[in-house]
């Protein structure tokens, strides 16, 4: 069983604004009522956590770069994740277990939306189910940890 395992979460650009942003889409939660539940929620399973936003794709590229194989990324790239080819690329690069997660279902939204430059480069997708991907983030990335270090 690997011991000590880290998770980092990285927010892309405008999720700064959730809690007044399209609630429609987005729920009524601000970021920091989400950073807050994951802490707590990764604190229980003795988890590390880091939760970062950034509206800054160069910022996100280096988080992605700056974590280990051993740490797990979970990450929701907001509208980068329908143009970035950059941060496609540091994500295929990154040894790191990797969920993308997005509060809204894309799928049902506009056709921009539907393409994901990152969906065929982490491990999983979480999409649609609101801030509650997050936490289910949080175990599937966990989980695919303790498989490749066990
Ligand atoms: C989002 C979906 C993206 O299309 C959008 O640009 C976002 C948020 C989501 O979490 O549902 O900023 O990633």
């Amino acid at each position: 069983m690997y011991s000590n395992p880290k998770i980092i979460i990285i927010n892309g650009p405008n999720l700064n604004l959730l809690g007044k942003r399209e609630p429609e889409y987005y729920g009524n939660r601000t970021l920091n009522d989400i950073k807050e539940s994951c802490i707590e929620y990764a604190a229980k399973k003795n988890i590390e956590l880091m939760f970062e936003q950034s509206n800054d794709e160069s910022t996100i590229i280096e988080m992605i770069q700056a974590a280990s194989e051993n740490d797990g990324i979970i990450i929701n790239a907001g509208a980068y994740t329908h143009t970035s080819i950059a941060i496609h690329d540091a994500l295929k690069s990154s040894k790191s277990p990797a969920i993308e997660v997005h509060l809204s279902n894309i799928h049902k939204r506009e056709e921009f939306r539907h393409k994901s430059y990152i969906s065929g480069v982490v491990d999983g997708i979480i999409i649609g189910l609101g801030d509650q991907g997050y936490t289910l983030a949080i175990d599937a990335v966990t989980k695919i940890m303790n498989e490749r270090n066990s």
